[in-house]
């Protein structure tokens, strides 16, 4: 069965999509779909046609409209700036299209509890792109917690730091800008350490932030001496209880000197420990109480054949996997989730959940004081 893409936006995460819906069927076979690659379109003209030269689409167009309304595609795929998704995401739901739809799913809570009831009305797969959830560690350590091999869960505690944005003579991005991204480091990247966590653990109840702008203006381009103000938070800090009892303790900062791609957590239970983190992707450390007491002590689990997903790549352990694997796995969730209904765990009420915590931790930054997640206007999903 053909799955025709409309791809909206040809950006970084446009060609990511693509490339991993084109290894997914390399990697897992035509038995859960063929991606034809349809149409993409982007506002700036130049990319939307390199992009349909260079991924192999069969048009381009400037309109996202066209792209919905288009009845030879299956799956709207939206990898636009983030406040682009709620209008678009919106539109291809109202269409009865299925809906690919990079993370944070929209710019607020009560957005995404709309799109997320939308999409359960309309039937359609409806997928975040949330693709830590796919790395087959993250599969591995929710087998852990799922077979109660870590006791109760005590505590969640990781931050997510990246550099890219230490130096201040780099110009202001839509990253900066929040009527285009809502958030700063908390939604580019706290957001995924909260998709881990609320994957691994649940829900959270409750949240008490603190955040800062440390660069506030940035030039409006490069080397131009006009300045543009910094909307969003540098760096963060969150305490949060999750529902489950648990303590969470969750920061990110895209000023971090040092730290280039620095997503590192740890669990703590009280039958035993894990920790991970994406700069050494292949590698959980596990610790279990129930060891005889001469052999305690962390101990590296290279990943391999018997963690979900890594075997769609290799038929060895400790061969690295990457990034881009991650997306290939999401895109085979996709794939599945449209050729035979399967089930997923990124879809828009996860989505929801997320963008809830997240506007909790907004308010709790700016008023200074703890949070209920659910507080704001009786939300359900
Ligand atoms: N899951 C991940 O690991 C991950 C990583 C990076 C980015 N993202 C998310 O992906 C999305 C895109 O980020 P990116 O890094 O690819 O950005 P990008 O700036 O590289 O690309 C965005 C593209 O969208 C185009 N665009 C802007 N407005 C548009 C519109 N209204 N219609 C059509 N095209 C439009 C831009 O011209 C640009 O080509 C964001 O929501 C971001 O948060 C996710």
């Amino acid at each position: 069965m053909d799955v025709r893409i409309g791809l909206i936006g040809a950006g970084w995460m446009g060609k990511a999509h693509t490339s991993a819906f084109a290894n997914a069927l390399m990697a897992f076979g035509p038995e859960y779909g063929t991606p034809v690659f349809e149409v993409v379109s982007d506002v700036s003209e130049d990319a939307a046609k390199a992009a349909k030269e260079q991924l192999g689409f069969a048009r381009y167009t400037t309109s996202w409209e066209e792209v919905i309304q288009d009845e030879r595609v299956d799956l709207i795929d939206i990898a636009t700036p983030n406040a682009f998704h709620y209008e678009i995401a919106k539109a291809a739901l109202t269409h009865g299209k299925n809906v690919y739809c990079e993370k944070p799913l929209t710019l607020s809570a009560e957005q995404s509890v709309e799109l997320a009831q939308l999409a359960k009305d309309k039937g359609v797969v409806n997928y975040v792109g949330y693709n830590n959830v796919m790395n087959p560690a993250n599969a591995y350590i929710k087998t852990l917690i799922d077979k109660n091999k870590l006791g109760k869960i005590v505590k969640f505690s990781g931050t997510y730091d990246q550099d890219g944005l230490l130096d201040a003579s780099l110009p202001i991005t839509w990253r900066h800008i929040n009527k285009f991204s809502g958030s700063g480091a908390l939604g580019d990247l706290g957001s995924h350490l909260l998709s881990i966590s609320q994957y691994l653990l649940g829900n959270i109840e409750n949240v008490n932030a603190l955040s800062k702008i440390i660069i506030q203006e940035r030039p409006v381009k490069v080397g131009s001496a006009e300045m543009a103000e910094v909307e969003n938070d540098d760096v963060i800090s969150i305490l949060a209880n999750y529902q489950n009892g648990a303590i969470g303790m969750i920061s990110a900062s895209r000023i971090a000197a040092g730290r280039k791609n620095y997503l590192a957590y740890e669990i703590q239970g009280t039958e035993g420990s894990v920790y991970y983190s994406l700069e050494n992707m292949n590698e959980v450390h596990v610790y279990f109480t129930g060891d005889d007491s001469a052999d305690r002590g962390f101990r590296k689990v290279f990943l391999g054949p018997d963690h979900k997903g890594y075997s769609a790549f290799y038929p060895a352990a400790g061969i690295a996997i990457g990034y881009n694997d991650m997306k290939v796995l999401e895109a085979h969730e996709l794939l599945a989730a449209v050729t035979k209904g399967t089930s997923y765990a990124c879809d828009f009420e996860f989505g929801a959940n997320i963008d809830k915590t997240v506007s909790a931790i907004l308010v709790s930054a700016q008023e200074q004081r703890w949070i209920n997640v659910h507080e704001k206007g009786g939300i359900t999903v």
